[in-house]
């Protein structure tokens, strides 16, 4: 099926999606060159082949930087053995044969862009392995330092209280419990670092506080929020399982993490199913190593500077019920391909029936972030006041489909299910509204 409405284009100038083919995705390149070179100068001379090789890749990656800026026709990627390059050299042949950066649809390209990056190290012999967004990630994770502390605060309070099991809880209590860590884990989305080139460091870390300090006011810029109604569905479930699509490592992962701790620690969840990226993937997209790196660093007595003991512990206390969780398949782990594909989710079913087999079995899917949400709804020119069922398709017609919760702050031309007049009045007061990370939406699809 496709979606009734054109695809969200690069040629548009007035777009987001032109602003990010002319700028960020230059930019974003000329970091990842910048980081191989940064890597390259601190290798010892022992290590001239790898030196010599990330040279090359540098040089690689500025001439593929040059081919966007030229507009130049998108070209098959080669890499033997990948299992997943037969599909984007599938749909680019078949849909966007002689296209270019710009004409062919936004969703395309971007993903394209980073599965051209990718290969660009996967093929070689010393960088296979190598991610290039890895430093970016660990910078930005020990720069939001204090609200971490806080937050890792807040969840022990949460979840230290005596006597309390899943029969005795008090559901009022817990269902504000349940939007504030919903809250955090939204606002976490403020922090994706492709968004890096356009806001300060200081304005992505005033947006991460947003889900903690000042929540009423930050409550006004989620355009919908249905969270009332994915509280009452969680009520009923009982004992559910929750699927995670997630987005962004690093702070955002840790708020969405902390979400999935209270929800299995209270027992409104029995397991959460976390699904990663296979490959590095819109610059801060978490991938395994990502995970297994957020466990040891919340473990680590040197990665963060620490004012007490108490800190430390805190977060100590916390990695290790979360490796429980682990070790008790309380939290499941997983990756797909599907995840990294072109593909929009209208897809899903057809592209990965496993996949998708294995998520109508969840009671809550959550899609976290702003590519998650332009892959639900098509990444088109959807009106803003279509309904959010409508734009996801086959998501909410298939039969069995599971319910969809979508969290994202919005960093794309696209927003759906808002009400009469409130695209009208936002246009008013900021006319980047839309993709500046400062509005959010949480939609709710139930189960059909
Ligand atoms: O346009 C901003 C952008 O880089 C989009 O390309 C992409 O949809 C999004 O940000 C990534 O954000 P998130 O990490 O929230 O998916
Ligand atoms: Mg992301």
């Amino acid at each position: 099926a496709n979606p009734p409405r054109p695809a969200l284009q690069a040629t548009d100038k007035n777009s987001f999606a032109y602003i990010t083919a002319k700028k960020r995705w230059p930019e974003i390149l000329e970091k990842v060159i910048d980081d191989i070179y940064k890597t390259t100068n601190s290798l010892g001379s022992l290590e001239v082949d790898k030196i010599q090789e990330g040279k090359r890749i540098a040089d690689s990656l500025t001439e593929l930087k040059y081919q966007i800026q030229q507009k130049r026709p998108l070209i098959p990627i080669d890499t033997s053995g990948a299992p997943d390059i037969g599909t984007y050299n599938y749909v680019l042949n078949t849909y966007f044969n002689g296209e270019n950066w710009y004409s062919a649809t936004w969703l395309f390209a971007e993903c394209y862009l980073y599965r051209r990056i990718h290969s660009t190290l996967a093929e070689t012999r010393y960088w296979r392995s190598y991610d290039p967004y890895f430093r970016q990630k660990e910078d930005s994770f020990r720069a939001s330092f204090a609200t971490i502390i806080e937050i890792a605060k807040r969840i022990d309070e949460l979840i230290s209280v005596p006597n309390m099991n899943a029969d005795n809880r008090d559901r009022e209590t817990d269902g504000i419990v349940f939007h504030e860590l919903a809250q955090i884990s939204l606002w976490g989305n403020a922090t994706d670092l492709s968004m890096l080139t356009n806001l300060s460091f200081d304005e992505v870390k005033e947006l991460q506080s947003s889900g903690t300090k000042h929540m009423e006011e930050s409550e006004k810029n989620i355009l919908v929020n249905d969270l009332a109604k994915v509280w009452e569905w969680i009520l009923k479930c009982h004992n559910a399982r929750i699927d995670l699509i997630l987005d962004n490592a690093g702070f955002e992962l840790y708020g969405d993490l902390v979400f999935a701790d209270w929800i299995v620690q209270s027992g409104y969840a029995r397991e959460v199913h976390l699904h990663a990226k296979p490959i590095p993937w819109f610059v801060s997209d978490t991938t395994r190593r990502d995970f297994d790196w957020l466990f040891q660093t919340l473990q680590s007595d040197d990665f963060f500077s620490f004012t007490s003991e108490l800190e430390k512990l805190s977060l100590k206390k916390l990695a290790s019920r979360w490796q429980s969780y682990i070790v008790n398949s309380q939290w499941i782990f997983t990756e797909d391909y599907f995840w990294t594909s072109p593909y929009s989710y209208w897809h899903l079913a057809e592209q990965a029936p496993d996949l998708y087999a294995d998520l109508c079995k969840s009671q809550l899917v959550i899609f976290k972030g702003d590519l998650n949400y332009r892959k639900l709804v098509y990444d088109c020119k959807w009106e803003t006041t279509v309904p959010f069922k409508e734009a996801i398709g086959p998501l909410t017609s298939l039969k069995g489909a599971p319910p969809i919760l979508t969290m994202r702050t919005g960093k794309s031309d696209l927003f759906v299910g808002l009400e009469k007049g409130v695209e009208e009045k936002l246009n008013t007061v900021d006319e980047g509204w839309m993709y500046s990370g400062k509005y959010a939406v949480i939609q709710f699809s139930e189960r059909t």
